[in-house]
């Protein structure tokens, strides 16, 4: 049975990373087919629109997406694709693992954290935002809401168990913002009950960022909420040698969109110089969702032996001397070999 998903090529890099990570799935005999959907500058171009109707109705029929790297258009107050198809599928799940790679600039071996955050409520809203009419006082708020926690601590719980992970750490504020992370925390408490096999920890932000640049082989699964979750990953990433090997999931009930957390980067577009390592692991994150476990691995492995064996075909930004097709010939290889 063949499975099929929607491909967002993406702007800038974008069409150069997924060519190389579509070459490396059918090398591995994924069998999957592919419906190419426009987005991006692409879809503005030809239909005036950042995410034509038609490829948000193909996304919910496959109801899995892998995304290259949008480009947002600056001024003419576009907003983010990236937020549109979160708040359209209710992508409430994002999923950041930070995993170390052999030869990166990374400050730490064997680092394997994966945060779990809330993506669709907290200080992430449109509404409630204010500023005065004479510009000196400006008003965000926060949402927090029960059910809204209680789905993303569950499903981090849920994930540890399937995954054998040993650990969850609730990031929070309680102690300042004591109503919305108060809930938040109240709500980890009370789920970290139903899996005693789990060890519950809870942590303040600002210490966690502190203990996970001091010690970060103390953290398994990292639940927390919109804002922390976004700067958390990020520092979580930098751990690891940075967004050329940072995957992203955004999951809800109805559809899940995989895709690498960096950019379309202008800078380099074209020049066939683009690390698609991100967008690879994210379509081993894909594989692993619709059950492909094992393929899944085969790429983090074809990954950890190309960096360690083949430094001349790897990209610039991991120090080699490649090119993004001569990556990419050498992971076809060892996935063929
Ligand atoms: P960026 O992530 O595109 O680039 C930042 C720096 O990292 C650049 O120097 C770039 O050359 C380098 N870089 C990024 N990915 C790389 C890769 N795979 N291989 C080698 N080098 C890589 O961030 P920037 O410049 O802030 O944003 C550019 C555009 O991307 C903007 O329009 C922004 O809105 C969009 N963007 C889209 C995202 C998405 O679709 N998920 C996420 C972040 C930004
Ligand atoms: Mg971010």
């Amino acid at each position: 049975m063949s499975n099929t998903i929607a491909v967002i090529k993406g702007d800038g890099i974008g069409p150069e990373i997924m060519d190389a990570t579509l070459r490396v799935l059918d090398a591995l005999g994924c069998n999957l087919d592919y419906e190419f959907v426009e987005a991006g500058l692409v879809a503005f171009e030809q239909h005036g629109t950042l995410i034509p109707a038609a490829s948000l109705e193909t996304i919910a029929r496959h109801r899995v997406a892998l995304k290259g790297p949008l480009t947002t258009p600056i001024g003419g107050g576009f907003s983010s694709i990236n937020v549109q198809l979160r708040r359209h599928f209710d992508l409430y799940a994002n999923l950041r693992p930070a995993i170390s790679f052999p030869g990166t600039r990374s400050r730490y071996d064997n680092v394997d954290i994966l945060t779990v955050r809330e993506n669709t409520e907290g200080a992430y809203l449109s509404e409630g935002q204010s500023l005065s009419e004479d510009g000196q006082t400006a008003l965000a708020s926060i949402r927090t809401t029960r059910k809204g926690s209680e789905r993303i601590i569950r499903y981090a719980f849920e994930l540890a168990r399937s995954k054998g992970r040993k650990k969850v750490t609730a990031v929070h504020k309680a102690n300042i913002i004591k109503t919305s992370s108060g809930l938040f925390l109240d709500v980890a408490r009370e789920v970290a009950q139903e899996y005693p096999e789990i060890e519950f920890e809870e942590m303040i932000v600002d210490n966690a960022c502190m203990q996970l640049v001091m010690n970060p082989h103390q953290f398994d699964v990292i639940v927390t909420t919109n804002l922390f979750g976004d700067i958390i990953s990020d520092l979580c990433a930098g751990l690891v040698g940075g967004l050329g090997l940072a995957p992203g999931a955004n999951i809800g009930s109805d559809a899940a969109i995989f895709e690498a957390v960096h950019g379309s980067a202008p800078d380099i577009a074209g020049k066939n110089v683009a690390n698609p390592c991100a967008l690879l692991l994210a379509a081993a994150d894909m594989l692993d969702y619709l059950d492909m476990a094992e393929k899944a691995s085969r790429i983090r492995i074809a990954i950890r032996a190309v960096l360690e064996s083949s430094r001349d075909r790897v990209t610039p930004d991991m120090g080699g001397s490649g090119t993004t097709d001569s990556f990419a010939d050498a992971l076809v290889a060892y996935c063929r070999g």
